[in-house]
């Protein structure tokens, strides 16, 4: 179900523009997440790949403002102006609408009612009998909805977020980038625990940032996190609703809050990975 309560008409009419100059609205949108998240990184380079991509195809031929690397900046803009005034998923509720017209889409979403209840189920902002930082996991994170959620209940806490597909681990990794939270993000399916690639995403006090971790970082991620699962379900004699033996099954996986050892949750072994 898309979110009604989001007004997204006027991005998604931004990005229409290009996609009736002959692309698919799958590779705008694509295009627009990867642009988006490049120039956070400042990553030149396959940002230009991007660019040059809608060059080769004429982009250039439009008037100034007009070409589709402004409307994709003008997106941007009209992306961070939704967020500001509803601080929720704005993305996912991008990707819902603009979606509905091709099956390369392929998600639905989470809707926010029920994002709220599955983090208040998963006692996330509730008391917590020990010191430690909280972590909030979401082995099928989709646009990252419920982490965003979670996020606004407990800003403070460590935020993990797993998908198999590329573009929904990109939205969340953006989500978790503009929401200002402590995060880790991975592409990779939590059934067989595979981990292609994941973003860090930093709090800090003039905004968050994103970074893409190397290789031999998400190996270290992976081995923390299968830990951190599995110690949490083992502390558990009868597993609750939230907290399954299963970490990530199709569609239908709860957030999981548990709480990691402080010096775990440092962030230190991940620093100067890049
Ligand atoms: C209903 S959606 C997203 C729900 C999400 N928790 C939210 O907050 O909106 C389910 C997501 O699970 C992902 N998914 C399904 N099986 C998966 C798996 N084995 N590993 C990782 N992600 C998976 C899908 O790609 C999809 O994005």
């Amino acid at each position: 179900m898309a979110s009604p309560q989001i007004d997204v008409n006027e991005i998604v009419a931004t990005l229409e523009q290009i996609r009736q100059r002959g692309h698919s609205a799958h590779t705008v949108f694509r295009d627009w997440v990867n642009l988006v998240l490049f120039a956070l990184q400042d990553r030149d380079d396959p940002y230009l790949e991007i660019v040059d991509d809608y060059r080769e195809r004429g982009d250039m031929d439009h008037p100034r403002g007009q070409r589709s690397v402004d409307l994709f900046a003008t997106a941007f803009g009209q992306l961070q102006e939704r967020m500001a005034a509803t601080d929720a998923d704005v993305l996912g509720a991008v990707y819902e609408e603009y979606g509905m017209s091709s099956d390369a889409f392929g998600q639905y979403f989470t809707p926010h009612s029920v994002c709220e209840t599955m983090a208040e189920i998963a006692g996330v902002g509730g008391e917590s009998d020990t010191d430690d930082r909280q972590t909030v996991l979401d082995p099928a994170c989709g646009s990252g909805r419920t982490l965003l959620v979670a996020g606004r209940k407990q800003p403070d806490a460590l935020f993990v977020g797993q998908d198999k597909d590329p573009l929904c681990a990109r939205m969340t990794a953006l989500n978790c980038c503009f929401l200002n939270l402590d995060a880790y993000i991975i592409q990779g399916d939590s059934l067989t625990v595979e981990f292609q690639r994941a973003w860090q995403t930093s709090y800090s006090s003039l905004g968050g940032s994103v970074r893409e971790l190397d290789d031999e970082a998400v190996e270290e991620l992976r081995e923390w996190v299968t830990d951190a699962f599995e110690n949490t379900v083992e502390a558990e004699d009868q597993p609750s609703p939230t907290q399954g033996t299963d970490t990530g099954a199709e569609d239908q996986a709860s957030p999981v809050a548990t709480s990691v050892p402080s010096e775990q949750a440092s962030l230190g072994a991940f620093e100067g990975s890049d």
